[in-house]
């Protein structure tokens, strides 16, 4: 399966801290933010990965992540976003890349704290249309909300003023090839945007959406409460330790 890292957006409700950086790059903790979603991909098992940014800083990725390699990657690829044309609108840069293969989607500002490849190798073997993690948050509002009819999801509402529903979408999506047709076929929501939330109902409608519940915490850290979350989720988290821990123990000690 293939990855697609959404770095793009203007990050308007991070200003003044995104004047003069890209979102991506602010620091959570101890790493720039772009990190733990292109970690999470490796962890799915994805190594082939474009990232689509945009914005006047799209040549400081270039210098941080460089070819991928440093990563485990093979390839590293890049697009650019004009503008702030929305989720979808970032993915359909990505079509070419694709190149009808299945896809993960994952945001750049999604950090999470598990692994998600039991979930993506079900998806990448199965025959499902697209597949959306979920996560129970205190503030549902805030996101792309499931609405249930018995154990089913029959719509998603976005940023939803009553959800009907305790859980968020999390930035975690999984396509197959039809994706960029559908995306064809989207008009501007009430923010001017192409939103990922009526592709992902264009697959319910067809009855051809799957999801899970994500283990482990989950944030997004595109405001200042979340980034700030998001910061000590991540300090306070085993998982980082280990990590850490796992890649002292990976660079060669110098010989005396
Ligand atoms: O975090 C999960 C939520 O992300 C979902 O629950 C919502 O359904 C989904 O619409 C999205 O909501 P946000 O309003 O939080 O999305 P935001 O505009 O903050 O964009 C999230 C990421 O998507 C951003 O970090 C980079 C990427 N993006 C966004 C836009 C608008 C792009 O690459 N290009 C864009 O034009």
């Amino acid at each position: 399966m293939k990855g697609v890292l959404l770095a793009g957006g203007l990050g308007t409700r991070l200003h003044p801290l995104t004047r003069v950086t890209n979102k991506h790059l602010l620091p959570v903790f101890d790493r720039p933010m772009i990190y733990y979603p292109l970690q999470a991909l490796l962890n799915a098992g994805v190594r082939d990965i474009m990232l689509v940014t945009g914005g006047n800083n799209a040549g400081d990725f270039l210098r941080l992540l460089g070819n991928g390699k440093d990563f485990g990657l093979k390839h590293l690829n890049y697009t650019y976003q004009e503008g702030e044309g929305g989720i979808a609108a970032a993915l359909s840069l990505a079509e070419h890349f694709v190149d009808g293969e299945r896809v993960c989607v994952v945001l750049g500002d999604n950090i999470i704290a598990g692994n998600f490849r039991t979930s993506a190798e079900a998806f990448a073997r199965g025959q499902e249309g697209a597949r959306i993690l979920l996560k129970q948050v205190p503030d549902p509002e805030r996101f792309g909300v499931p609405i249930f009819r018995g154990r089913r999801i029959v719509g998603i509402e976005e940023k939803p003023r009553r959800p009907k529903s305790r859980y968020a979408v999390t930035g975690i999506y999984m396509y197959d090839a039809r994706v960029f047709d559908v995306i064809r076929t989207l008009k501007p929501s009430g923010r001017g945007e192409l939103e990922i939330t009526d592709v992902n109902n264009w697959y319910i409608e067809r009855g051809e959406l799957g999801f899970e519940i994500l283990r482990g915490w989950w944030t997004d850290a595109g405001t200042f409460e979340a980034l700030h979350r998001a910061g000590n989720l991540v300090a306070r988290s085993g998982a980082n330790k280990i990590e850490r821990r796992a890649r002292a123990r990976r660079t060669p000690r110098r010989t005396p």
